[in-house]
């Protein structure tokens, strides 16, 4: 199928938009709560709802919509298992910090479920096995070692070679008792909660920085309010200092999705092994089911045929399913630190009040969850048995091999962008339907010349740190090799760090 739209995800096609208002200066000056939220993805919400429930105030301050960052991009498997990853927490972390990742993963799981049981959330949650499957000897032993370090510490890990794939397996390990969701219907019913007695949700307001004080103010594009403390839930934060966008790296993946009959359907979810894994569950689609495969990830701003991403996952559901038809396909990203843990705590060791969650490693339902459980904690000044795990103050494993030669990328993507040439020079360069990066009269230029020949150009500078954005084709977007913002064709922000659009550049 040749799609002509952009990408669009089944979880924010099949939800209501604009449920909550701007923040609006003029109505509420000097609005002051105990704690402002900035992002409504998972963390957010999960930390608005923990507090709210604990008696604070709350202002949850949302650049677009509720559920519509990477949470409504997401594949939503809610487990504990994390593709292959205790066989190494064990093996770097030891037993006992690997055990901890392993409870609190699970203790997510059961606050998702304890609050659609007790708030009535209809969210197409249901209990599901997850499995992680070997279709290559090499990765049955990576398996079996999986199933010994998960059973080590304590989850309701198996072996087992039954499986609903209509396809040959060797082998899964197979997590019992996980979950399956729709996340921006579950959002959404929190974030209605949430929104009320004192406490806001605000969409469509950016926060450009933030201040910490007594109180901290929290400056937005629309105007400033004020908080005891601040989370700053942005995916990547927001917020240089802590220099988490140096201590972890943003990676792209992509879905696609397609009507399935019951029959044929899989029962659990699964994820396979090696390079170019694929991911898969169903979700209703009112009385009809879909399919979600889901794979393809590379770092961002390192592939401009996008495109053919998606070509390669629909390939694999018309070999393996027989499926022709996809009815939906979008992509987004997450942050993975490079010791597989994430990152939540303060902001720096100097700061007192401002907190941040990231480095969610594309398995935020849970960390995501239980990154706002711990943050609520960790505000309220309450002890936590996680806090150690996942401090994001902890020594960074700056010098693994990976987290050097992401860094080395970087380095090399920021000199590199400054000494190429950007050799051609005329917006006649420029095709129809595509992207390419320009010097015009010495200025490094991003255009792209829509289907009516119309040329929209932006500055290729990126406003966060100044690298040099690249095409992507399938989303018509330009995105940051360094640290991940997106931005469209006129330059909004997509998705961040950054906090600024890309400048505007008229074009004769
Ligand atoms: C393709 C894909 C599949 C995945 N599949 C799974 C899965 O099956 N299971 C799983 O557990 N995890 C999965 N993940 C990972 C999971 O989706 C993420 O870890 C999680 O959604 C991240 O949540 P978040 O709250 O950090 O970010 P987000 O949901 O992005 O929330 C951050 C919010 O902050 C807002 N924001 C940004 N900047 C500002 C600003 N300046 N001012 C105000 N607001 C701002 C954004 O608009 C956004 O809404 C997947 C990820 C991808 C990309
Ligand atoms: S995202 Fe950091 S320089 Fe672009």
């Amino acid at each position: 199928m040749v799609y002509t739209d952009k990408p669009s995800s089944f979880w924010i096609e099949s939800t209501p938009k604009g449920q909550f208002p701007p923040f609006l200066p003029e109505s509420l000056p000097d609005l002051r709560v105990d704690v402002a939220i900035v992002g409504g993805g998972i963390a957010g919400i999960t930390a608005a709802m923990r507090l709210k429930q604990a008696g604070k105030t709350v202002a949850v301050v949302e650049a677009d919509q509720i559920g519509t960052g990477v949470t409504g991009h997401t594949t939503a498997k809610v487990t504990s298992q994390h593709h292959l990853i205790y066989a190494s927490l064990v093996k770097d972390l030891g037993e006992e910090k690997a055990k901890l990742y392993a409870e609190s993963n699970q203790a997510a799981i059961a606050q998702v479920f304890q609050w659609v049981q007790t708030q009535n959330i209809d969210c197409d949650f249901s209990r599901r096995t997850a499995y992680v499957f070997a279709e290559q000897p090499e990765q049955l032993t990576k398996v079996k070692d999986e199933v010994e370090a998960a059973q080590t510490v304590g989850l309701p890990a198996s072996f087992t070679t039954d499986l609903s794939l209509p396809f040959p397996v060797l082998g899964a390990v197979a997590f019992e008792g996980q979950a399956q969701f729709h996340p921006r219907k579950y959002l959404l019913h929190l974030a209605k909660m949430i929104a009320d007695e004192g406490s806001y949700v605000f969409e469509q307001t950016r926060v450009t920085s933030v201040d910490e004080g007594t109180p901290c103010k929290i400056v937005t594009e629309r105007g400033n309010l004020y908080a005891q403390d601040v989370l700053i839930t942005t995916n990547l934060p927001i917020l240089d200092q802590g220099l988490y966008f140096a201590k972890a790296y943003p990676r792209r993946s992509y879905i696609v999705a397609a009507e399935i009959s019951p029959e044929q359907a899989p029962d659990g979810m699964y994820i396979g092994t090696g390079d170019s894994y694929r991911s898969l569950r169903t979700t209703p689609e009112g009385d009809r089911l879909l399919l979600l495969i889901g794979g393809e990830g590379h770092k961002v701003g390192a592939v401009t045929n996008t495109a053919e991403r998606f070509a390669n996952l629909e390939a694999y559901g018309r070999e393996r399913f027989g499926i022709t038809d996809y009815a939906y396909r979008w992509s987004s990203q997450d942050v993975k630190s490079f010791d597989n843990v994430p990152y939540i705590g303060k902001l720096t060791p100097a700061n007192t009040h401002i907190f941040v969650a990231t480095g969610f490693g594309l398995w935020g339902m849970s960390n995501g969850t239980l990154a706002g459980m711990l943050l609520s904690d960790l505000v309220q000044g309450k002890d936590n048995p996680w806090a150690d795990l996942y401090d994001s103050l902890r020594a960074t494993p700056f010098l693994t091999s990976t987290s050097l030669q992401e860094n080395l990328d970087v380095g090399k993507r920021w000199v590199g962008d400054r000494l190429k040439g950007l050799t051609d020079n005329s917006i006649n360069d420029v095709v129809t339907g595509e992207g390419k990066l320009l010097t015009i009269e010495g200025k490094k230029v991003a255009a792209y010349r829509d289907d009516e020949g119309q040329v929209h150009a932006v500055s290729a500078t990126c406003t966060h740190l100044g690298c040099i954005v690249n095409w992507n084709n399938a989303e018509k977007s330009w995105d940051c090799p360094c640290h991940g913002a997106r931005f469209d064709c006129q330059g909004k922000i997509l998705h961040g760090p950054a906090v600024t659009p890309l400048e505007q550049i008229k074009t004769s």
